[in-house]
């Protein structure tokens, strides 16, 4: 029985569908890439904007055309799509077999296995994700915040914090199975909190563990990320010195429509905070452009507030009006060139002040986790998050910590040799 699954989304579906991916291959079957050769084809959706859900159905589309040839293949959508759409999918779209939202992940597997009969074979549900440096792992579900633009608290309901013996039972098990490095993963791992476990006393165990040389996490909310964390990622050594921090707009007026819970002053004092701390923090965010309401003036305090701050790098979205969510109620007003013309000045100006930072980093020495070997150049990345590309004809290093001299810089990637 061969399987493909399709991600679309975040690094929470990321991450979800390869945990999914590891279930399905200890109940034997096989996981292939090319759709041609997929007797089960698995969707894994996102529904944070429009875009997201157009991609996923035109991707149904795609697959319904291939099932008129192969009547026998069947499609499954899961995800945060499957949630907030259900049974209308199936009406939509009749070959669609299995619908699973993404407030039902425990279920995946279970109910896929179920369509099909199989019998596990396997009871270790890490063992086939034994060759990757770098893992992921859901620490904190959902989301309690509510953005007022945002989906996420509706599609992945209320935030429950995993236990924190099973989390670090399973990074151990990721550890002893090849890991280097793990990424926790939550909308808000801030807020983590089970019993009278915190964030921080978690991710200070999980440091703990023997042969672990990397932990990341994400999303961090400017208004949850603490001093003793801040305390923390300078001090612990195997903390990565990045935090992905949204600021969303640099506009205080639009930041209190969206319900961000903090103003731009508060927002750069934290940045400030963070840099004074930790010399050689990174620091990336999420902008929305053309948020209801947003004007010009407004919009060039964002873009101010990226000339001020210099992220390492940021992501930057057309907002989009979803369904059930504040600010669908508001008038989307910002019409869609504007959206654009605004989406692709914040875009210019960061691949200017991402290109300067690289540069930067010509001629400096820095720590470099090598995470892949391809076609004679090993892949690695540096404690802030920056792709560094190594010449070598020895997969040996996969796996180990180096010190890379950086010879080169190109738009966003680096090239150096081990020093
Ligand atoms: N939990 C994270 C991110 C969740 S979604 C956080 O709080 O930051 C990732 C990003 O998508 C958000 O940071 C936001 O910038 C963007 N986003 C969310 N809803 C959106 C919408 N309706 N339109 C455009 N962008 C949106
Ligand atoms: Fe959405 Fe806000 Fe929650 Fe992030 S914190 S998932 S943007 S509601
Ligand atoms: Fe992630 Fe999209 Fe769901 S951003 S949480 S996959 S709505």
């Amino acid at each position: 029985m061969k399987y493909l699954i399709e991600t679309i989304g975040c690094q929470m579906n990321v991450c979800e569908s390869d945990a999914l991916s590891n279930m399905l291959s200890n109940y034997g079957m096989l996981q292939v890439h090319n759709i041609v050769d997929a007797d089960v084809i698995i969707l894994n959706t996102c529904s944070v904007r429009a875009q997201a859900e157009q991609k996923a159905f035109s991707y149904i589309g795609r697959v319904e055309e291939l099932k008129k040839q192969k009547p026998n293949v069947k499609i499954i959508v899961i995800g945060c799509m499957a949630e907030r759409l259900g049974i209308k999918i199936r009406k939509r779209f009749k070959s669609v077999d299995l619908v699973i939202g993404s407030k039902n992940i425990n279920n995946f597997a279970l109910k896929i296995v179920n369509l099909y009969n199989l019998a596990k074979i396997d009871d270790n549900i890490l063992s086939k994700k034994s060759t990757e440096v770098g893992r992921c792992i859901t620490i904190i579900r959902g989301c309690n915040n509510f953005c007022s633009y945002c989906v996420v608290p509706f599609v992945r309901g209320q935030e429950v914090s995993l236990d924190n013996k099973i989390i670090i039972s399973e990074c151990e098990e990721m550890v002893k199975s090849g890991a280097k490095e793990i990424m926790l993963l939550g909308q808000n791992v801030n807020s983590y909190k089970h019993g009278t476990v915190d964030f921080v006393s978690l991710v200070r165990d999980i440091c703990k563990i023997d042969g672990l040389e990397r932990l990341r996490f994400m999303t961090n909310h400017p208004k949850n990320l603490s001093d003793d964390l801040i305390n923390l990622i300078a001090t612990e050594k195997k903390v990565c010195h990045h935090v992905h921090l949204p600021m969303q707009s640099g506009s205080n007026k639009v930041l209190k429509e969206m319900n961000r819970n903090y103003t731009y002053e508060y927002y750069l004092a934290l940045i400030n905070k963070l840099r004074s701390k930790i010399a050689d923090i990174s620091i990336t965010t999420d902008i929305i452009v053309g948020f209801p309401g947003e004007t010009e003036k407004d919009f060039n305090n964002t873009l101010k507030a990226l000339k001020d701050i210099c992220f390492d790098g940021l992501y930057v979205f057309r907002y989009s009006s979803r369904p059930n969510t504040r600010a669908s109620r508001m008038v989307d007003d910002v019409p869609l060139e504007e959206k654009k013309r605004r989406h692709s000045i914040i875009l210019n100006e960061s691949n200017k002040i991402s290109s300067e930072i690289v540069l930067s980093m010509v001629g400096k020495t820095f720590e470099v986790l090598v995470e892949n070997f391809k076609s004679n150049i090993l892949e690695g990345r540096t404690g802030g998050g920056r792709k560094v590309f190594i010449k070598s004809t020895s997969k040996d290093y996969v796996g180990k910590v180096f010190n890379v001299h950086i010879s080169e810089s190109k738009i966003n990637s680096l090239f150096g040799n081990i020093v």
